[in-house]
């Protein structure tokens, strides 16, 4: 067993579209007879330059999944992938705008994705459960029409509520409706902030989406008074490092703050993102992050506590997982 297998690991941040192996989407585009050859290279890479068209790849990587039985070998995949890894624990993040893109109800969409983790689990004894996410920059309305859908269906494994896609698009207080909704169900919240956003985008988040975790959330490292109210409101930080360098946020890993806001008392997690895309898996995030900062074992099993601390999943799975 290779040394990062023994860590027990756990992530909060992935996208499921954004985890498909190349190999996987090649597989289908060719089935439903769509060109993908703009986005995966004769070496069966991911290809985009920036983040839009990073997030333009991602969606044709999404038009691929058509069926829930696609979606179910989706979610199995990764799940597996990730347990091979000695994770534990994985909430992913789910898109219903990219399945109704492609043709499928909320509810298949969310019994396929669940198929996959069930089956996952039974092989591997790994946890995992779904946060529906709405696309920022699709606009407040579809924004609020997932929180709907997500609240008329309520499903076991879907436990949270997100913001993903372009932070540089619309104010958080567009989307404050949305949060409200699903907070009021009992969902568990999560919005992408401090990513391609500054400071004032973490604060508006935190203000207006009353979120108690955050995707990415690193550039807080920007100013020392959020620094201090990370640490005092106890915000969890969905850090992807991998994600960053590879979109460019932070040049190289070592000039990554996640070992500074660690330092400074920040509640913060190891995550992947969009593996496939950025080159990397959780087990390379811990690695690379422990090998750049000297990390610890016991600090790398203190990363993957956080993480089930602040998981969107019953207390009773978590006393079960620490
Ligand atoms: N959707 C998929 N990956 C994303 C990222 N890194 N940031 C925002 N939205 C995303
Ligand atoms: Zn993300």
């Amino acid at each position: 067993m290779s040394e990062h297998v023994t860590v027990p690991k756990a992530e909060l941040h992935c996208h499921i579209e954004g985890a498909a192996p190349p190999s996987l989407v090649l597989r289908k585009a060719e089935q439903y007879g769509v060109d993908v050859s703009p986005i995966i290279d004769a070496r069966r890479r991911y290809v985009w330059t920036d983040f839009t068209s990073f997030l333009q790849a991602y969606d044709l990587a999404s038009s691929v999944f058509r069926t829930p039985a696609d979606y179910a070998e989706l979610s199995e995949t990764y799940f597996r992938m990730l347990a091979a890894e000695g994770a534990i624990y994985g909430e992913v993040f789910i898109s219903p705008d990219h399945a109704r893109a492609a043709g499928l109800s909320y509810a298949s969409y969310v019994e396929g994705l669940a198929t996959g983790i069930e089956r996952a689990k039974e092989a591997t004894g790994i946890e995992g459960r779904m946060i529906a996410i709405g696309v920022r920059h699709f606009g407040a309305a579809a924004v609020e029409r997932v929180a709907r859908e997500v609240i008329a269906a309520p499903h076991r494994l879907v436990t949270g509520f997100g913001l993903a896609g372009d932070e540089r698009d619309g104010h958080p207080a567009n989307f404050a409706k949305a949060f409200r909704m699903a907070g009021d169900a009992g969902l568990g919240l999560t919005a992408h902030a401090g990513e391609f956003g500054g400071p004032e985008s973490i604060v508006a988040a935190l203000d207006f989406l009353r979120v108690k975790r955050l995707g990415h959330g690193v550039r807080a490292i920007e100013d020392k008074a959020l620094v201090e109210r990370l640490v005092r409101d106890r915000i969890v930080l969905e850090c992807c490092p991998g994600s960053n360098t590879a979109l460019g946020v932070y040049s190289v890993l070592r000039f990554h703050p996640v070992n500074l806001l660690r330092k400074a008392g920040v509640r913060v997690t190891l995550n992947s993102d969009d593996p496939p895309f950025f080159h990397t898996t959780l087990g390379k995030e811990y690695s690379s992050v422990a090998k750049t900062f000297g990390w610890s074992e016991a600090d790398q099993i203190a990363v993957t506590r956080t993480a089930i601390e602040s998981a969107f999943c019953d207390a009773a799975t978590k006393q079960r997982l620490i």
